[in-house]
């Protein structure tokens, strides 16, 4: 550690760790939380001084760290020593998300407590509710735009209702996710209503203008998110008569993290949902913190030094709390939110792998796999200490972040294959059994995102309509060739809700004048537990998925490789239609082979390498695979997660 301090800055910090001491005086706590200091004071030092003057910010911070910890209830204290002794327990091969609308899934939140069986039987040990802190009335964005962050919406339940539910979740071993929206609230929100009311304190928690001449410089380089049903970047505000920052919605006011006291806000914030015993937080839309004229206002290096600070200050209050960031970004910024440089392990936990979901979609609609691997050969190291968070299919639309270079060089156009892609999952190719839905198409960027359910998108929806039996096995092979890539690829794998029985696309939110306008709802079905309850009986598509899913997660959880500290490395095999992950470790090697199209695939068993000359056991089904021949033949969509035969 090089962190030094001279003169007058030395004693500021000495004198935050005085303060603490001071305010934790006579609590137990005091010495594991100076201790705690030590360690991860720095961090927050560094973090907060990178982007504020840390000698006024370094009290006020150190403030609502010291009441956080004095109000910690026991048993999260007593779950702080359990996670401290096992820092990895969100990158063992046990841990299984699982991602759900509160209301969708169970009703509301006591709902969820009486589904706790179900996610059990599952393995699911890691639950991330989406968003359920009270909204803005009529539209809110799925929830993410918060009016109130310290209470629950009210049909789902009370702040204590969610303490509840956190704490029976721990007792069956089940870690607890919540959003943490940080890039903007509701407009209903109390800050934005002091803002608008012209409180200059919460003026400057918000980006105002008074005229369109600031709002246009930014405009010339940013691009727009929503570019259908909110364009632009700025929105006038009647009542104060200012343009305001809204990235998102209209009604999402950005807030301005140049200033310190949303620094500190959102520290009192994080500390008083974590003393309710939330595990994680998804640091949603964490990439758009930081503004910089004339760039895209995304990704810029402050963010790394803000998350930095957050996670220290968490860190000190409640150190068994992780980070998992939402950055959809192209590749190359991805890696820094789980931390580069300086910061290196010190930022998100856990990050959001949307090249590994997109690579598997692109790769299952072309049934070749060299542009997966190119792309994901390129991804830069991560810190051992973190994890990817993996999935196939999320509440949100898929973006097709193919990268132009990764493209040209197996010598395909990005822009062609991100057109392809699109219109093949997007209903445009008669050829395609996708059945999703073009979301933000963008004439100007040639850009389209794609809705839809993985289901739908796999070809179970178009096969059940045709009543055609070999398209419906192929298309539940495809789904399960893409979920095995997520569960396979090490990292933290989330399922999401309903992808388990195969959930098809679900269009009555049409109805609903609050959400017809956003098709995102098309894949946010709600759970049908009378399906549920048939879950195992063979005869269904629900059944049969279930059971795929079920084997997938019990070959996961055997398998030590899987540990997120172990790199995999993605390879296209000698037939490009194969793809391999090979996961090399102390305890035993891990060959994954995926064939990625709808024919039967020879290739050499030099690829299975070191695991080739012997008989070899799939993890997944338990069956035998001779690896002494000179090929290996694999069925349509086939994965194969190939480990040495016990001698
Ligand atoms: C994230 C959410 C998305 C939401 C946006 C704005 O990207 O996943 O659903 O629209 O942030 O909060």
């Amino acid at each position: 550690m090089h962190f030094m301090l001279g003169g007058q800055q030395a004693s500021t910090y000495q004198r935050g760790r005085n303060q603490l001491a001071a305010a934790l005086k006579k609590s137990p706590q005091a010495v594991d939380a100076l201790a705690r200091f030590d360690r991860f004071a720095p961090d927050l030092w560094d973090g907060l001084a990178a982007v504020y003057d840390v000698e006024i910010v370094w009290p006020a911070v150190l403030d609502v760290i010291a009441s956080a910890i004095t109000a910690r209830p026991s048993a999260l204290i007593e779950r702080d020593r359990i996670r401290q002794l096992q820092p990895d327990w969100f990158q063992l091969p046990e841990t299984v998300g699982y991602v759900a609308y509160t209301d969708h899934f169970a009703g509301d939140l006591n709902g969820i407590e009486n589904s706790i069986d179900y996610l059990k039987d599952l393995g699911i040990t890691y639950l991330h509710l989406m968003p359920l802190l009270r909204p803005r009335t009529g539209e809110n964005d799925g929830g993410y735009a918060v009016a109130d962050y310290k209470s629950v919406r009210p049909d789902l339940g009370t702040i204590d209702d969610l303490e509840s539910l956190a704490t029976s979740l721990h007792a069956n071993g089940i870690a607890l996710t919540l959003d943490l929206v940080l890039n903007h609230v509701a407009e209903q929100h109390e800050w934005a209503v002091k803002a608008r009311n012209g409180e200059e304190k919460y003026r400057n928690y918000f980006l105002m203008y008074p005229d369109r001449t600031v709002p246009d410089q930014y405009e010339a380089t940013l691009p727009e998110v929503f570019p259908d049903f909110a364009p632009g970047n700025f929105t006038w505000d009647e009542s104060s008569q200012l343009w305001v920052w809204t990235t998102f919605n209209s009604w999402q006011w950005d807030l301005n993290w140049a200033n310190p006291d949303v620094f500190c806000e959102f520290v009192d914030i994080l500390t008083y949902l974590a003393n309710k015993g939330v595990d994680c937080f998804r640091l949603d839309a964490i990439a758009f913190l930081w503004k910089r004229l004339g760039t895209n206002s995304q990704n810029q290096p402050e963010v790394h030094s803000l998350t930095q600070g957050l996670r220290a200050a968490l860190r000190i209050a409640a150190p068994s709390v992780i980070f998992k960031a939402e950055a959809i970004v192209a590749p190359s910024d991805l890696v820094a939110y789980l931390g580069t440089g300086e910061h290196a392990g010190k930022v998100s936990d856990l990050a959001y792998h949307n090249s590994l979901m997109v690579q598997a979609w692109s790769t299952l609609a072309i049934g070749e796999g060299r542009l997966m691997a190119q792309a994901l050969q390129r991804f830069a190291p991560i810190p051992t200490t973190t994890a990817w968070a993996t999935y196939l299919r999320c509440h949100d639309d898929i973006g097709w972040a193919i990268d132009d270079a990764d493209a040209g060089a197996i010598g395909v156009s990005g822009y062609d294959h991100r057109a392809y892609i699109s219109g093949y999952y997007g209903g445009e190719l008669p050829q395609s059994p996708a059945r999703g839905a073009h979301f933000q198409v963008n004439p100007l960027t040639g850009d389209r995102r794609t809705s839809g359910s993985a289901a739908s998108l796999a070809g179970i929806e178009s096969a059940i309509e045709a009543k055609d039996d070999q398209a419906l096995d192929l298309a539940i092979n495809r789904l399960m060739c893409g979920y095995s890539m997520i569960f396979g690829f090490g990292g933290l794998p989330l399922l999401y809700m309903g992808d388990e029985i195969g959930l098809l696309n679900d269009v009555t939110y049409r109805k609903n004048p609050a959400l017809a306008g956003d098709n995102r709802w098309m894949h946010r079905p709600h759970m049908p537990w009378d399906v549920v309850a048939q879950r195992n009986s063979r005869a269904t598509v629900a059944g049969q998925v279930f059971a795929r899913m079920s084997a997938l997660i019990s070959a996961r959880k055997s398998l030590a490789s899987l540990h997120a500290a172990t790199a995999p490395v993605v390879f296209a095999t000698d037939n490009p239609a194969v793809v391999a992950f090979r996961r090399r470790h102390p305890a035993g090697d891990l060959v994954e082979l995926y064939n990625v199209s709808a024919q039967t695939q020879i290739l050499p068993t030099h690829s299975a390498w070191p695991l080739n000359n012997a008989n070899a056991i799939d993890a997944i089904t338990g069956s035998l695979v001779d690896l002494t021949e000179q090929t290996i033949t694999m069925a349509p969509y086939a994965v194969w997660w190939l480990t040495a035969q016990p001698s």
